[in-house]
């Protein structure tokens, strides 16, 4: 039996079961000890099989909670958070969509949740493998998702090259390494980017999920992006075309904070803000809104100003209420950008260590702390470097 297979036996996912959570520490010896058992001493490929899915589940468990999964290393990397694939099946449902491709499914977070959904799911890929770890899964869960192999940019690859079901859609992660190696480009993509875009033209209600660093010259003027944010990590661009656009915003950050979800966007536009000296209060917006380019936004809702055009960093004299949407800090004191003054201030305000947050500013945050040498028997002051129009600002300021 092929070893994959081997590991869908009640024996195989026992063994899974044994070897996690994995310990790399441990490893040599446990299977050593299962390679000697009459059960196993055969099947070496199943044994390592097993292991693989052990490790992978481990390293999967903070990030994809809700059940063990079958995966796939390169899967793994890539597989979209469950509560952001959650979202994207559940725009397919508000647009009525009922039957989605899922083209370039990998082990099928995305797929998954489609399903989950109630929508009718098609999920193709080159790669086996991922599509056996998908497969699985789906199975574990009682859900059903229709597998292709082959490559989706072949010839009569999936069903839209025949005649799509009525209701149908489109969803593209695209891969985004190869060799172990990002590829930055859109063009480098597998899909490329351009193959995504032309897609969107013959299926009007296609939604991809793209790198968050995406040029914005590179989003077509027809789709709707939304940069999306987990507690406070950017996570993905998704891109919506046709009855997947939501409103009459061309851009949206989303911030997902527990289990709260919260949407900035740009429907009544993007205010330049002012430009001003330090304040009050300093706000750093959410990654999800500097990458969507809603700073101007939330400036404008908090009646704050910049320090500088180009840094995301907006200043308050009133207590600003940013909700999720960015942290919030109380400006204490402007500092001496001088390292020997700035030891010497720090110090006689009694901090024992640093956290430096900066923009705009080429300093290596964990070099300056290193240099400053405080002595670690204070609190930890938290430092803001920035540039402005009039020269460097360092202020001094206090998570508020
Ligand atoms: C980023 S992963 C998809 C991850 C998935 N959305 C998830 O959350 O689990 C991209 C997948 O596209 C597949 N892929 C890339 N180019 C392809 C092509 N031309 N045809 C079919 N599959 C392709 C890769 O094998 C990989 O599994």
């Amino acid at each position: 039996m092929d070893p994959l297979d081997a590991l869908l036996t009640p024996e195989g996912r026992a063994l899974v079961e044994r070897l996690t959570p994995w310990d790399e520490g441990r490893a040599l010896a446990v299977l050593a000890a299962v390679r000697r058992e009459p059960a196993w001493a055969s099947r070496p490929d199943v044994v390592a099989a097993a292991a693989s899915q052990a490790r992978l589940r481990t390293r999967a468990a903070a990030r994809f909670p809700g059940g063990a999964r079958w995966w796939t290393a390169d899967g793994l990397e890539q597989a979209t958070r469950p509560a952001v694939a959650a979202r994207h099946a559940a725009r397919f449902a508000a647009a009525g969509i009922q039957h989605v491709a899922d083209l370039g499914c990998g082990d099928g977070s995305d797929a998954l949740a489609l399903a989950a959904a109630g929508l009718a799911v098609l999920a193709v890929d080159r790669d086996p493998d991922a599509l056996w770890a998908l497969r699985a899964t789906a199975a574990d869960r009682g859900l059903a998702v229709d597998t292709r192999l082959a490559d989706v940019t072949g010839p009569g690859g999936w069903w839209h090259e025949g005649s799509p079901p009525a209701a149908s859609g489109c969803f593209v992660d695209p891969a985004r390494r190869a060799g172990g190696a990002r590829r930055a480009a859109p063009h480098a993509w597998s899909p490329p980017w351009s193959w995504v875009v032309a897609l969107a033209q013959r299926v009007p209600a296609t939604g991809a999920k793209v790198a968050p660093g995406i040029a914005h010259e590179a989003l077509p003027a027809d789709a709707q992006a939304e940069w999306v944010s987990v507690d406070g990590d950017l996570v993905e661009a998704g891109v919506w075309w046709g009855p997947l656009r939501t409103g009459r915003a061309r851009r949206t950050a989303t911030v997902l904070r527990g289990t709260g979800t919260a949407t900035l966007d740009d429907a009544d536009g993007v205010p330049t803000p002012p430009v001003g000296p330090a304040a009050a209060w300093l706000v750093e917006p959410d990654p999800a809104v500097i990458r969507a380019g809603l700073v101007g936004v939330l400036a404008e809702r908090l009646g704050g100003h910049l320090v500088d055009p180009r840094i995301a960093y907006v200043l308050t004299d009133a207590r600003p209420e940013p909700g999720p949407f960015a942290s919030r800090y109380a400006v204490l004191e402007p500092l001496p950008i001088a390292r020997k003054a700035l030891r010497a201030r720090l110090r006689a305000l009694g901090y024992g260590d640093v956290v430096v947050k900066k923009r705009g500013i080429a300093v290596v945050p964990e070099e300056l702390r290193a240099a400053l040498r405080l002595d670690g028997t204070g609190p930890t002051a938290t430092l803001v470097l920035t540039r402005t129009d009039a020269g460097p600002l360092a202020l001094l300021v206090a998570p508020a």
